[in-house]
């Protein structure tokens, strides 16, 4: 087993910085050390088999996006990024656990879709990866079913109050499901959204002509998105279901999320780097068809109501809890272009897989965030809700060597020509500038990304069993 130091560098926890060393033996870290440590009187630096020297940069864990979707089928077509692709892109950015969905279909057993995205991700990733379960058909056989989830390392199951007809799921469906879910130890993961009336309202907007992307952030109304919230808060306080709710956008959603936790209740919230850079106004309003490369559910919301300003005072005062990035790339060309002349057939979703480290920390340079809650919101909350934590998230003895080594010197700029390396035709991140950089990257101890080089391959990531939620209060 090789081992490595990572020497100079201030090591950055969800609860502090110092200087230390970091001290790795094969995949796991051994040690955090005093800088300049010796053993038996010689220095560390010339007994191991590899040094990398951090100073003056940040060492942090690797980051977890506990939620994309790699070949996704949706929307009529099937997102971009493979496993492969996708997760070398998530571990140029930084990233190094992804948690993806797999998904269940109407008509389909819960265990064939769960093997399918098995097959699907086995040998093709290169950084570590689980899965939560998507329900899209909660009968009989799906709820027997997920009592087997457990013991298959999946402690997560994700439910729709959106899009009748593909994965929604009613009211009597939701119960019974978070009843299972209470009963199991899974947590129940909702994306709330009215889907019925949101149908309602699009099809209205279609027959007035109304048929610009902008209309897909119309007919997805906040007070749509806070309804459902409220109704996924209330379902899970009877069932006494865990609840996290996915990718919040509403300022109003964010409310109900908070004024739930105020009441002692198990509820968490996500939100994504789209809700908190992104607007109604200045991306889905783009001119002409512009305006679908930001088509995501839940939609971009208006900068005038400042749902952006209170995602980031939600970050900072735990009302939300992690940011994850919904990543679901579609390309303009041959994808998002079946939706010209109808807003309601461009496909869902944004890609931001790669960016994701970067675009929070941004967020600390320009005083939003802390150093120490970059590093909660992107690797030690997502580990701790999702049931990783001590072999994810942190840097610790016992844990994977997932480190990310970010030099705040550095500078990234972001387009599909400058730095992306996802599989899309264009970025919903064109010509964002980072005033940081991922410099290296190991995953379990090798090291993947160094120096702007890709040195990791497919097959080095490996499915990560995991443990109930580790968050509830
Ligand atoms: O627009 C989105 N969010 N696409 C991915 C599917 C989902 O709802 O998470
Ligand atoms: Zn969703
Ligand atoms: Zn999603």
């Amino acid at each position: 087993m090789a081992t490595t130091l990572i020497t100079g560098g201030t090591v950055v926890s969800a609860t502090g910085r110092g200087a230390a060393d970091v001290l790795i033996d094969g995949e796991r870290i051994v040690a955090l050390l005093e800088p300049g440590s010796t053993v038996l009187g010689a220095n560390l630096t010339e007994t191991v088999d590899r040094v990398i020297d951090a100073t003056g940069k940040y060492v942090i864990p690797g980051g977890i996006d506990a939620h994309t979707h790699m070949s996704m089928p949706f929307g009529g077509t099937t997102a971009a990024d493979t496993f492969e692709t996708g997760t070398r892109a998530a571990a140029w950015g930084g990233t190094t656990t992804i948690i993806d969905f797999a998904v269940q279909k109407f008509g389909e057993r819960v265990q064939d879709s769960l093997q399918t995205w098995h097959d699907m991700a086995a040998g093709e990733c290169a950084i570590d990866y689980s899965f939560h379960q998507i329900i899209g058909d909660v009968n009989d056989e799906s709820l027997r079913a997920m009592h087997e989830l457990p013991g298959e390392g999946i402690s997560s199951f994700k439910l729709f109050m959106a899009y009748p007809g593909v994965f929604y799921s009613d009211d009597a469906q939701i119960l019974r499901a978070m009843q299972t879910g209470a009963d199991t130890g899974l947590l129940t993961m909702m994306h709330a959204e009215n889907g019925p009336a949101i149908d309602v309202l699009v099809g209205q907007l279609l027959a007035q002509g109304k048929t610009d992307p902008y209309y897909h952030g119309i007919a997805r109304a906040w007070e749509l998105e806070e309804e459902a919230t409220h109704r996924a808060i209330m379902l899970a306080k009877l069932t006494g279901a865990p609840l996290y709710v996915v990718h919040v956008s509403a300022k109003q959603a964010v409310a109900q999320l908070a004024a739930a936790r105020d009441r002692g209740q198990n509820v968490f919230g996500e939100t994504c780097p789209q809700y908190l850079y992104l607007s109604l106004e200045d991306q889905l309003g783009a001119p002409g068809f512009e305006g679908a490369k930001w088509v995501c559910s839940t939609p971009l919301r208006s900068k005038h109501d400042h749902h952006q300003d209170e995602a980031w005072q939600a970050l900072r005062t735990n009302d939300l809890q992690m940011v994850s990035t919904d990543h679901c790339p579609f390309c303009m060309k041959g994808q998002k272009d079946m939706g010209i002349g109808d807003f309601s057939k461009i496909p869902n979703g944004i890609g931001s897989v790669e960016h994701r480290m970067d675009l929070m920390y941004q967020g600390v340079v320009d005083g939003k965030i802390s150093l120490e809650r970059w590093v909660e919101i992107t690797a030690t909350t997502p580990a701790r809700m999702f049931g990783l934590y001590g072999r994810k998230g942190v840097l610790a003895p016992g844990a994977d060597a997932d480190v990310v080594i970010y030099d705040p010197k550095g500078h990234t700029s972001i387009g599909v020509d400058a730095t992306h390396h996802m599989n899309m035709d264009h970025s919903a991140w064109e010509g964002y500038e980072i005033d940081g950089h991922v410099d290296t990257v190991l995953s379990r101890g090798k090291v993947v990304v160094d120096d702007n080089t890709y040195l990791g391959r497919k097959g080095d990531g490996r499915f990560v069993r995991r443990d109930p939620c580790q968050y509830l209060i």
